[in-house]
């Protein structure tokens, strides 16, 4: 069935149809590989390739979640003996659904699952170094001093000290002898959080993520529910 481009395109995510004009403009879209300066054209989606920045767009219409994730549920799509983050998800479409990334059974927050391969992929990759930022209580008063050692990486026991990292000493607790802080990571290494503040001396006493990439965990989104993405959120994790 044809369809006019720009229609097409904002179906698929990229905006409003003045947005995708501009996409178009922009000659960042292609039709079997060739570059398309006209919105009103009709195509036929099953029938040919349309690209944006290179990559094609698919016709199949993807799902996107934003779960706020509560402890004591494991990120995986199913295990015989712990309850997973997939039991939180009603949808007819489940069995293509996937998180992306993966929190600590105990850690709770943000977690996207879709199941866009593609994105997830990306998001994912070492080499983009997407921030994630996670609010944490930890043991002990953490010191000033602890944000320069983050700030130019350090030894967590791996073969490569850790990236630069953020952190933000948000309130200190000397008589209840607890921290609260956040921190912005730009990898993804096992228990990295738990194991960044292990070496400066701190036990996370209790770990959240906040944000992922440009993606922020609404406060009224409430523990082991979730929402979809509106159509901006999605632009802009995958650009
Ligand atoms: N770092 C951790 O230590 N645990 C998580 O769940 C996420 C980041």
């Amino acid at each position: 069935m044809t369809e006019r481009l720009d229609k097409f395109l904002a179906n698929a995510g990229f905006g409003t149809r003045t947005e995708v004009k501009k996409i178009i403009k922009q000659k960042r879209v292609k039709i079997d590989g060739e570059i398309s300066k006209n919105g009103d054209i009709k195509i036929d989606p099953e029938q040919q390739i349309i690209s944006v920045d290179e990559k094609p767009v698919s016709t199949q219409k993807q799902e996107y979640l934003l779960l706020h994730k509560p402890a004591g549920y494991v990120t995986a799509t199913r295990d015989n003996l712990e309850k997973t983050v997939m039991d939180l998800i009603d949808s007819p479409i489940k069995d293509r659904l996937f998180p992306v990334g993966r929190l600590d059974k105990d850690t709770e927050g943000l977690l996207l699952i879709t199941d866009d391969g593609p994105l997830a992929h990306r998001l994912l990759s070492p080499k983009k170094h997407v921030p994630k930022t996670y609010y944490a209580k930890v043991s002990g008063c953490m010191e000033e001093n602890c944000c320069a050692q983050f700030r130019e990486g350090m030894d967590i026991g791996d073969e490569k000290p850790t990236l630069p990292a953020e952190l933000e000493i948000v309130s200190t607790h000397p008589e209840e002898n607890y921290s609260e802080i956040r921190l912005t990571i730009h990898e993804g290494r096992f228990h990295q959080v738990k194991r960044m503040c292990q070496a400066v001396g701190h036990e996370v006493l209790y770990l959240k993520r906040i944000a992922f990439g440009s993606l922020i965990l609404d406060e009224s989104l409430s523990k082991g529910s979730y929402r979809r993405l509106s159509q901006q959120e999605i632009e802009n994790l995958t650009k």
